[in-house]
């Protein structure tokens, strides 16, 4: 009996130890991470992006977005940087990307740099994090402690690029494709709030303005007077990759306009004005957008928030993956 209790309780104890050692193995991002290894690490992404956007006012803009396409595909492990080889079929040629996604160079740089100074330290997958926290502060937006400490993997995956929100989708599309990789409609609406930069092209918003969803007329939801001028910008099947401001209001600029314009009926995407026009967004995401756009720091701190949320999504830690020293491929190919 006692020998029979005591083999139960050295398995209960074996079972604690054997949790406590795959805990620690699975590490948990960290703004540290990089101190003793590679302390300069934010003030060399900083200076890279300064320089680069010199030449390019975008640029900002540019790494933000990157960093959600890489983070909604495989997680943030800098899947995205990966160019097509005999086993890697890159997803830059998914058409969320192809001809859109831009900035890459930008990252090499940033990534050089970097290898100079520490080489074989810093991932491709945290550089893009760094880079896109510069980007928003350096614009006027928040800034937040960046976590740290992701790893690069080995694999891409076009497939799931393939998936990528749409500017397509309805709003209960995009509410499901966040919440696949864990984000709320908090965190929807707020990412989303990134479209208070950059710019779009006429391809991804031409059927408002002439033929919505098949109608043979414009967007309804649609302000007559923004359609007027997105109709010279964007003539009928021409310049289809014309660039337009994502933000009318303040394009370069990281403020909380986005959120007006769309209570303005002046969401540049479908997917932007859905967030406010969707009939089931008045018990979705709608109180949200009016939230934002009535308080710059309720959305400076939801956005952030967001971020960290974001750059959370399925992360390579520990020994899992690899640092890539050059982030278009991986190491030893
Ligand atoms: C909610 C789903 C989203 C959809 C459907 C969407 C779609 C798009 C599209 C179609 C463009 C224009 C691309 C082009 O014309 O080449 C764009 C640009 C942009 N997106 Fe999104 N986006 C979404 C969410 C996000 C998120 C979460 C972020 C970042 C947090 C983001 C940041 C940006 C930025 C900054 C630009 C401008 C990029 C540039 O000028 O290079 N977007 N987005
Ligand atoms: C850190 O990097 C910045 C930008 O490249 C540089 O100006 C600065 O001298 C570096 N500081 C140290 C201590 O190396
Ligand atoms: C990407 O864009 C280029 C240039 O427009 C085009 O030739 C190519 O077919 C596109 N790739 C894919 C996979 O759609
Ligand atoms: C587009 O049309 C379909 C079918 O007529 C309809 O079910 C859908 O709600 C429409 N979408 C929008 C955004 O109006």
């Amino acid at each position: 009996m006692l020998s029979n209790y005591s083999a139960s309780l050295s398995s209960v104890v074996l079972t604690i130890f054997a949790v406590l050692l795959l805990r620690g193995s699975e590490a948990q991002l960290s703004s540290t991470f990089y101190d003793r290894t590679c302390p300069n690490v934010s003030a060399i992404v900083t200076s890279v992006i300064k320089q680069a956007h010199q030449s390019d006012v975008r640029i900002y803009a540019s790494l933000t977005r990157l960093f959600f396409h890489d983070c909604f595909v495989q997680g943030c492990d800098g899947s995205l940087f990966l160019d097509s080889t005999p086993t890697i079929q890159s997803e830059k040629s998914a058409p969320a990307n192809n001809n859109s996604a831009r900035g890459f160079p930008v990252v090499d740089n940033i990534k050089a740099a970097i290898e100079n100074v520490c080489p074989g330290v810093v991932s491709c997958a945290d550089i893009l994090a760094l880079a896109s926290e510069a980007s928003v502060d350096l614009s006027g937006g928040p800034s937040w402690s960046v976590l740290l400490g992701r790893r690069d993997s080995t694999t891409a995956n076009l497939a799931s690029a393939m998936n990528l929100p749409s500017p397509f989708d309805t709003l209960s599309k995009l509410r499901s494709k966040f919440s696949n990789v864990g984000l709320s409609d908090t965190d929807l609406v707020a990412l989303s709030g990134a479209h208070t930069f950059g710019r779009a092209q006429c391809r991804f918003f031409n059927q408002r303005l002439y033929n919505f969803n098949n109608t043979g007329r414009p967007d309804p939801t649609l302000d007559t007077t923004y359609l007027a001028t997105l109709q010279q910008s964007c003539p009928k099947n021409a310049n289809l990759n014309g660039l337009n401001n994502l933000d009318p209001t303040t394009p370069n600029k990281f403020d909380k306009n986005y959120y007006s314009n769309v209570e303005n009926k002046r969401g540049l995407l479908q997917s932007d004005q859905e967030l406010l026009s969707s009939s089931d967004a008045a018990s979705t995401t709608a109180p949200i957008v009016n939230s934002f756009a009535s308080s710059k720091s309720t959305f400076f701190r939801a956005f952030a928030t967001s971020m960290i949320n974001m750059g959370n999504i399925s992360p390579l830690t520990g020994s899992r993956g690899e640092i890539r020293s050059n982030c278009r491929k991986i190491n030893g190919s």
